[in-house]
């Protein structure tokens, strides 16, 4: 486990990033009111900026960090294992749509820098979403295949999970320390919290869905929940997002009606803020932050659970099989490369999670007679 914590690390790093993106577009473009789009979109459109920075360089990072967990090689020789990867495995060719990618949202993000280019928002989004999926086709899901339904699940899990912590990420760092100098009338602040609400309901929803699909797939049942390491961080998650979950009713039933009721009447619509909705707005802060700090625990928990052993494919592992190229595809977990001059790999077999060498052992060089054998992760 100990040696897993840089993979760890590096998945969580990128989870991270594409959430903070996707979160910080989401909230410019479902959750600020039209009256508050101006006030609020330089300070979102760099945020988003930011955490482009941040998804490039883990987009590097992962590359770099799967190409080592594949190879078990040290830094010193990623040189040479690099563009193996990027050439040989369905990861590297997965992985390969990333720069791409990145380029478009980066054209997207200095196109949109003006408040009236929504579409540029629209096509960083889409690239985003595209990366996201390059994350379902190259963890897990992708043990059956691609594009297949894990995949699909998987998609729109880390999307709506994705808008919801990274949302609530950039509410906390870039809109509620604004609001008190925003001089946005009382109404339209309203219509900011409510909407947020809103947003954060429907994309838990769709998590909840597509989280419990996948966790049943995963597990195979309620047993391997309370029976293995994987469901034991799979509970961890689930507490922190139970927490997360109380702090968001708190929200949008205790806070949200606090901030309704301190809106003036109809007649006095551009009425300033008073002390009461000041209050109401700082707990509802706060709130939201604390909400921030549990789901972003709960990425990290499922960074952990994507570098585990999920139970039901622990099943086909056991009872003296050992894992080669020969096996369904997918069907096994690899933390090395298959060396296919054991076992004649055929050319489809590209959708097994860490990579496996696409060529025959006829197409073999001897250079690749370097590849590690594959090595099944420890049960
Ligand atoms: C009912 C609640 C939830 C359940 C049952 C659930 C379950 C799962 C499962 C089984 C996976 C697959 C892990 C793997 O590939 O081995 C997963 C992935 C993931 N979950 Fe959840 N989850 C839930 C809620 C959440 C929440 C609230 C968040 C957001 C903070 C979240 C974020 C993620 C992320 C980022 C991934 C990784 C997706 C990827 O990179 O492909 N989940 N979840």
């Amino acid at each position: 486990m100990p040696s897993h914590l840089p993979y760890i690390a590096i998945s969580a790093f990128d989870i991270m990033a594409l959430a903070a993106v996707i979160g910080a577009l989401a909230t410019g473009l479902w959750i600020i009111p039209e009256g508050a789009r101006e006030s609020f979109h330089r300070r979102l459109w760099r945020l988003t900026g930011l955490s482009l920075v941040a998804l490039t360089v883990s987009s590097v990072v992962l590359l770099v960090g799967r190409t080592l967990e594949m190879s078990r090689q040290s830094l010193r020789h990623v040189g040479h294992w690099l563009p193996l990867v990027v050439r040989e495995t369905s990861f590297g060719h997965i992985w390969m749509v990333r720069p791409v990618m990145l380029i478009v949202a980066w054209a997207a993000w200095f196109i949109g820098r003006r408040p009236a280019r929504h579409r540029a928002a629209y096509g960083l989004l889409l690239a985003a979403a595209v990366i996201a999926f390059t994350r379902s086709a190259t963890g897990h899901p992708a043990d059956q295949g691609q594009w297949t339904a894990p995949e699909w699940v998987d998609f729109v899990h880390l999307m709506a999970a994705s808008v919801w912590a990274g949302g609530l990420f950039a509410m906390t760092v870039a809109i509620f320390p604004l609001l008190p100098k925003a001089q946005l009338s009382t109404p339209v602040r309203l219509a900011l919290v409510e909407r947020l609400s809103s947003v954060a309901a429907i994309a838990l929803a769709a998590i909840l869905v597509t989280g419990v699909l996948s966790a049943y797939h995963y597990l195979g049942g309620l047993g391997p929940l309370f029976h293995s390491a994987y469901g034991h961080t799979l509970l961890v998650k689930l507490a922190l997002v139970a927490i997360a979950i109380a702090l968001g009713a708190a929200n949008r039933f205790v806070f949200v009606p606090r901030i309704r009721a301190a809106t003036p009447a109809p007649h006095n619509l551009s009425a300033p803020a008073h002390e009461a909705d000041e209050r109401a707005f700082s707990h509802l802060a706060r709130s939201v932050a604390i909400e921030t700090g549990f789901l972003g625990a709960a990425l990290v928990a499922a960074a952990v659970l994507l570098h585990g052993m999920p139970p039901s494919e622990m099943a086909h592992t056991i009872g003296g099989t050992m894992a080669r190229a020969s096996q369904p595809a997918g069907r096994l977990e690899f933390t090395r490369f298959e060396d296919s001059r054991d076992a004649p790999v055929a050319p489809a077999i590209s959708t097994i999670r860490y990579g496996v060498l696409r060529r025959s052992a006829s197409q073999l060089s001897d250079r690749d007679a370097h590849w590690p054998r594959v090595d099944q992760r420890s049960l």
